[in-house]
């Protein structure tokens, strides 16, 4: 699937490299580079499994683009398909977030998994306000699958049909759709979503259903019951919103007991919070949250997506929904990789050299570009480690030449480039950055190189 995509990858690459930022994350004074570790998605492949992460279609250039682009092989829109996003007034359709998060999966020889089509929350206004009859709850919601399905034919994997229908104690949630349709909606919203689009896996997906538990047996006994009656179910997801510490011991039986059913399963939106600031200590034991996790997928042939809800620490939903908690994500806010993440790269069968305890990264970026020239910033960046000094070199690989720094000390030799501290900004504390620029020439191409800072 990669490989067959790598041309196109190429050539996207090229063309973005003028707004495109890339990062080359070095451990400080270690001896691997995360840059040339073996990326999430192909020791999954490896695995059998694919690893995904929601997105934010706004966000998918640069740093961000990047890693999302070459460490995954699934994205979810965390939003741009919810119903409130796509038919915000009633008629008036917006699938411009939604279009662009497809388009960069395709480009990336990536899995969509949609999200979500029936919902307590994020509805439009005009119909939660509404007041409707069974018949007419029942078509707005048949017309919505459709059309949304419909639009998507053949490009998404799998489904999020249903979202959050239960209570904890495993009774049904009494929201707009049990209240108005009864029971059957989840039903009658799998058979339509099949119609739509008899290709994609369909899923009801849940949090707090994790573990063995009142409310995952009370989605087990759906599933089973969805099942005997011929309704069209492949999987389940399991949210995993976990809080640090705190991964369910019986979360391996529960996956296998919904893949005995003969559904699929999905680590659908996984984080770890914990309370803030994070310390070392904290960091370590959500690594080990996060290598159960995995490994409890890995386990099981039928779990075959495990997605986070978010890859790095500025792209989360915890920080404003559950105060004082965060650092949720396996890469930090400036995109340094995390224990978290090396966690998630050993439980699928990577091997890591450089123990995860903190790291020192550099990524470059190009800010501006014109006919034959741009100007560059390369930004140094710390979480777990500090420096009191810093070298940055890279190779030009299109003839670039420097001929302007700030910030920094800049000599170009040949391909070679080598930038030092200014007097002033040679130490960068544990969770602080310094940031270098320069102006540059160029003809041809200007791709982004690799930085290694020593
Ligand atoms: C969250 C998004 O990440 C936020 O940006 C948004 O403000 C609220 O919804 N369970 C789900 C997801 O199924 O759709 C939610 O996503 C997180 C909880």
């Amino acid at each position: 699937m990669r490989s067959s995509s790598t041309p196109l990858r190429t050539r996207l690459a090229a063309l973005c490299a003028g707004l495109a930022a890339t990062a080359a994350l070095i451990a400080a004074g270690g001896s691997s580079a995360h840059a040339a570790d073996t990326p999430l998605r192909d020791l999954a492949a490896a695995k059998g499994k694919v690893i995904g992460t929601a997105v934010t279609g706004s966000k998918l250039t640069g740093t961000y683009g990047d890693l999302a682009g070459s460490q995954f092989g699934s994205l979810t829109p965390g939003n741009a398909m919810k119903w409130e996003s796509v038919e915000p007034s009633r008629g008036t359709f917006n699938w411009t977030e939604a279009d662009q998060i497809v388009a960069f999966a395709q480009a990336h020889g990536q899995q969509v998994r949609g999200h979500t089509l029936v919902w307590h929350n994020q509805n439009p206004g005009w119909l939660t306000n509404g007041s409707w009859t069974s018949a007419q709850l029942g078509t707005l919601l048949q017309d919505h699958i459709s059309t949304e399905v419909g639009r998507y034919k053949g490009k998404i994997a799998a489904w999020d049909v249903v979202n959050e229908p239960f209570n904890e104690d495993g009774t049904y949630r009494t929201d707009l759709w049990y209240n108005g349709l009864g029971a059957d909606y989840i039903a009658d919203a799998l058979t339509w979503a099949r119609a739509a689009d008899p290709a994609a896996k369909l899923y009801i997906n849940d949090y707090n259903v994790e573990g063995v538990n009142a409310k995952s047996t009370a989605l087990y006994t759906l599933v089973k019951s969805l099942k005997e009656r011929g309704v069209p179910i492949d999987g389940v997801g399991l949210q995993a919103h976990l809080i640090l510490g705190q991964v369910p011991s019986t979360l391996q039986q529960n996956i296998q007991r919904f893949a005995d059913l003969g559904v699929d399963v999905a680590i659908t939106e996984l984080d770890v919070r914990m309370a803030l600031p994070a310390d070392s200590a904290e960091l370590a034991q959500q690594a080990a949250d996060y290598k159960a996790v995995t490994a409890a997928c890995v386990a099981v042939t039928r779990c075959v997506n495990l997605t986070v809800w978010g890859f790095a620490d500025s792209d989360s939903w915890v920080d404003s929904t559950f105060p004082g908690y965060g650092a949720a994500t396996p890469y930090d806010a400036n995109y340094a990789p995390k224990p978290a993440y090396y966690a998630i790269a050993e439980a699928l069968g990577g091997t890591t050299t450089t123990p995860p305890t903190g790291a020192c990264s550099a990524t470059y970026s190009v800010v501006s570009q014109w006919n034959t020239g741009f100007t560059g910033q390369v930004r140094i960046a710390c979480s777990g480690a500090a420096l009191s000094s810093w070298k940055a070199t890279w190779t030009y690989g299109a003839g670039q030449q420097v001929t302007q720094a700030w910030n920094a000390a800049c000599t170009q030799s040949g391909t070679a480039v080598t930038c030092t501290n200014a007097s002033y900004n040679g130490t960068v504390p544990d969770g602080g950055s310094v940031t270098f620029g320069f102006n540059g020439t160029w003809s041809g191409g200007n791709p982004v190189p690799s930085v290694t800072l020593g």
